[in-house]
């Protein structure tokens, strides 16, 4: 007679063998999708924003009967904001869960970091706002779905010396990140070449706290605006001492000071009248984008910024190209991600170049009482 004991050992290894199958199963049945971001750290709002994008976008994709008749399973792992965890998440997103695209990042430093583990184990990756050129340059897999610096910079060197009406313009460049170098390096040469003059150069990095000496020094050249092409978390701190010192000339700046903590206390005043690009202006009146900030405040009860949008964008693209493909193969998806034309995005039309960059349009907004106002929109 077999023993109590062996009968509930039996039992729970045919539990345990239907629960294997039975997860095999749904893992046969999804699309897995994986995402790293920066979900915590200095640099949170980044990731927090686009992965709301993103999310929304799945949400659609499967309500509306998924992919290859699929339904998408998103991984979503946090880099904290660092390359070298990055490059951990990247690997575990590749090998042990097996995801077929990745979506990230919006920072350059840290798309750079994942592009060479995606692009040797042939898994196409879409950048949502990674600006960087040298991003897209690292293999065929590797996409993005926003504009890239050099034309970033060109539209802030006409935009300072068209709208701002100033020639003589100093530099604070964020020294060890490759954003702030490359977009200074560009806007360097286009803001020269149109007749501007550069009239001082200081540098900083990321998380110093006391800037005074760099624009003490800056001050001494009598420069008409600093381009300060850094990060939100940054900035603020660098226009509140900037006051300080008692200098009232106009900050300008990249997509990198999209955030709504930009503004944060003293900081809303310090940066009133300043101007910097980015990708979307939420008071575009395109039903297009209308209509996306009215379903994101209904499930997120906040309001998005530019990276929701192309979060939102560069997980429908990469499902679309499934689609196209036919197929997961990554191969076969990267070259339907080439092929990308008119793409219907919620960020405007987005079409992929040669180099796998999306080709569009910038806009410049202006902070009137801590809140980011349209200015203009400037074409490719
Ligand atoms: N386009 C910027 C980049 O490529 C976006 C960004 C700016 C992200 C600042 C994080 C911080 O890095």
């Amino acid at each position: 007679m077999k023993s109590k004991a062996s009968i509930v050992i039996t039992l729970s290894v045919l539990l345990l063998s239907f629960m294997v199958s039975s997860c095999n199963k749904n893992q046969d049945n999804v699309i897995k999708i994986g995402q790293f971001a920066s979900l915590t750290g200095s640099e949170a709002t980044f990731g927090i924003s686009s992965d709301n994008g993103i999310k929304l976008a799945v949400e659609e994709i499967n309500s509306s009967g998924g992919v290859l008749g699929k339904q998408i399973q998103l991984v979503t792992e946090d880099n904290q904001g660092k390359p070298n965890e990055t490059q951990t998440v990247v690997q575990k997103l590749i090998n042990r869960d097996k995801v077929i695209g990745i979506i990230g990042e919006v920072a350059s430093s840290r798309s750079k970091a994942a592009a060479p583990l995606c692009q040797q184990n042939k898994i196409p990756m879409i950048s949502q706002a990674s600006t960087n050129p040298e991003v897209t340059a690292i293999g065929d897999y590797i996409f993005r779905v926003c504009f890239i610096d050099p034309f970033q910079a060109t539209v802030m060197s006409k935009f300072a010396l068209n709208s701002m009406k100033v020639k003589k313009v100093a530099l604070l460049i964020d020294q060890r990140n490759a954003y702030s170098t490359g977009l200074a390096d560009n806007f360097r040469k286009t803001f020269v070449e149109m007749g501007g003059e550069i009239v001082e150069e200081q540098k900083y990095s990321s998380g110093d706290k006391d800037f005074k000496a760099q624009l003490t020094a800056i001050k001494y050249k009598n420069p008409e605006a600093i381009f300060v092409p850094g990060y939100y978390t940054d900035v603020g701190l660098i226009a509140i001492q900037l006051r300080e010192i008692g200098m009232t000339v106009p900050l300008f700046g990249g997509d990198g000071w999209e955030s709504d903590k930009l503004t944060e206390g003293k900081a809303k005043d310090a940066l009133e009248g300043c101007f910097f690009s980015t990708h979307i202006s939420a008071e575009d009146p395109n039903p297009i984008i209308q209509n996306f900030i009215k379903k994101y405040r209904d499930k997120y009860k906040i309001e998005p910024d530019a990276y929701s949008f192309l979060g939102y964008d560069a997980m429908m693209l990469m499902a679309d190209a499934i689609k196209r493909a036919g197929t997961t193969d990554g191969e076969k998806v990267k070259l339907e991600l080439a092929k990308t034309k008119d793409f219907k995005g919620v960020t405007g039309n987005i079409t992929i170049n040669d180099q796998r960059n999306a080709i569009k349009p910038a806009v410049v907004l202006e902070i009137k009482g801590g809140k980011f106002k349209y200015k203009e929109t400037i074409a490719p």
